[in-house]
């Protein structure tokens, strides 16, 4: 959804712009393209996302490692206190889930890592050696949602006792018991996606960040989010439709709804099929749109 993303953002060539997730910043060098005396100030809290940014030269572009829950703090050490528009794209990059040693991807034996930010030490293995059966069930429940949450986090902290969880192997091995007939490698995702999501603290930085873009954004100015799993666009959805990410709208003591941005669409814009033959990865994105009122 590149072209329509970019689309989505109604580019003013002097306009200010964030990429909040430059990845392999294809999406920045695009946002690059059309601007002219504007600037781009990108995000990734990946040192990998560093050096594909070292190679962008332009006197436009700013590029920040940090995480996209601080944006307005970063923002506001290069002088920038209001914004046209803000990009963001999601979850991991291939780049990251193609790599075995980050631990992201059910396909390849690596170590429980999945950090994004290798500077933080949560990792993983420390969730599965060292949380709670009762907070294994509700991770696996509530950002995997794995049906039978409760039998996956008793199975894990039976296993430890005689060995603690390193590899994305030993984990595999434990689900592989519980994993509904023909569909293992659907399960094995839910619930990498589930301790993904908790060592990089990815719902509250999404919370922050969207929260800093009501803040941010210059009204008439657009928010473009391409999200990944439900959770992540119901937040989404919930934020640009009723200004909460949680929750029911606000009104003013006239009843007028307490909203920040509108919608663009009604419905979140899927992929077309061809993307999708193109990347299966896309399949499950969904892209949405506000204009800041
Ligand atoms: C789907 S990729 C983005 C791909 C990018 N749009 C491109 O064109 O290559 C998501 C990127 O966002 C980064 N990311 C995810 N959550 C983040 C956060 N809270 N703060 C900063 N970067 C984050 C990841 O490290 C990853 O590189």
């Amino acid at each position: 959804m590149l072209s329509e993303s970019i689309a989505a953002l109604a580019i003013d060539p002097e306009g200010t712009y964030v990429d909040a997730t430059f990845g392999g910043g294809g999406h920045s060098e695009a946002i690059l393209r059309q601007l002219k005396g504007g600037r781009l100030i990108a995000f990734d809290q990946d040192e990998e996302a560093v050096r594909e940014a070292e190679r962008i030269t332009s006197r436009s572009f700013i590029f920040c490692q940090a995480n996209f829950r601080y944006m307005k703090r970063y923002l506001k050490l290069n002088g920038v206190t209001s914004v046209d528009g803000v990009l963001a794209d999601l979850g991991i990059s291939s780049h990251q889930i193609d790599l075995a040693e980050r631990g992201f991807s059910t396909r390849f034996d690596g170590p429980l890592d999945m950090r994004m930010n290798r500077s933080q030490s949560l990792t993983a293995a420390q969730v599965l050696n060292e949380y709670s059966a009762e907070e294994l069930h509700r991770i696996f429940g509530m950002y995997g949602e794995v049906r039978n949450a409760r039998s996956v986090a008793n199975a894990i902290v039976q296993a430890r006792v005689k060995q603690g969880f390193s590899r994305t192997g030993d984990l595999k091995n434990v689900l592989k018991t519980l994993a509904p007939h023909g569909k293992e490698n659907r399960y094995f995702a839910q619930v990498f996606q589930a301790l993904r999501i908790v060592v990089n603290e990815e719902m509250k930085a999404l919370e922050d960040f969207l929260h800093q873009c009501g803040e941010l954004i210059r009204p008439g100015g657009r928010l473009v989010v391409i999200s990944y799993h439900s959770l992540e666009d119901r937040m989404v959805k919930n934020y640009i439709n009723k200004g909460k990410v949680f929750g029911e709208m606000e009104k003013d003591f006239y009843g007028n709804p307490l909203t920040i941005f509108k919608a663009v669409n009604r419905k979140p814009i899927e992929p077309t099929n061809e993307e999708v033959e193109k990347n299966s990865r896309a399949r499950s994105a969904r892209m949405r749109i506000g204009e800041k009122l």
